[in-house]
């Protein structure tokens, strides 16, 4: 299925979530392992943090792959060589933080309320010029977590100043 037919069929909410509890340290070994060739290839150092004492969180396993996937092949695209990308989480009262911090490009203050908009990049021609992408993945994304009743954001603090995406997902109880 291409991006378009899923984001249709995501926004639709066309799906069902298949919720268990999943523990968090698992999924973002999953998704680091997936991305270490291509993290080793640019020189960059692709990290887990975890606090001690995370709770599962209550998600469906495939959907929460496909959120921490976007968001940490946005982090390894839009990082040039010799940088870090680092996953992270921390619980806040019912639900679990889930961040993934790069030292890359950045997003300059204009476009962070933008970027999760269908099709919106912050520079169409550095996109393609880097390979990438439609502008699709972090609509995607969002419309996942919110499914989930979570909420994600960005932060940067400017060009060549790296970004943090995070999202917020519910323990299980
Ligand atoms: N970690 C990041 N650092 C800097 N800019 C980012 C980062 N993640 C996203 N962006 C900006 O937000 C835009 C939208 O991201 P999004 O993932 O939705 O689309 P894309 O990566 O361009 O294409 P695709 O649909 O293939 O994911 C990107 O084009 C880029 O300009
Ligand atoms: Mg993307």
């Amino acid at each position: 299925m291409d991006d378009l037919q899923e984001l249709s069929r995501v926004e639709a909410r066309a799906y069902e979530l298949d919720l268990h509890p999943l523990d968090v340290s698992s999924l973002m070994r999953t998704v680091t392992k997936r991305f270490r060739p291509q993290a080793e290839s640019k020189h960059i150092v692709l990290d887990i943090e975890l606090t001690p004492d995370l709770p599962p969180v209550l998600v469906d396993e495939d959907r929460a792959i496909q959120v921490l996937t976007n968001l940490t092949g946005n982090a390894l695209q839009y990082t040039s060589e010799n940088g870090a990308v680092t996953l992270s989480a921390k619980r806040i009262n019912n639900e679990v933080q889930i961040s993934v911090r790069d030292t890359g490009l950045g997003i300059p203050p204009e476009h962070l309320q933008h970027i999760f908009d269908r099709f919106y990049r912050v520079d169409k021609s550095r996109s393609r010029h880097a390979g990438g992408g439609s502008g699709i993945g972090l609509t995607i994304a969002r419309a996942l977590v919110e499914a989930h009743g979570g909420r994600i954001w960005a932060e940067s603090a400017g060009i060549e100043q790296g970004s943090i995406f995070t999202f917020t997902l519910p323990i299980a109880k």
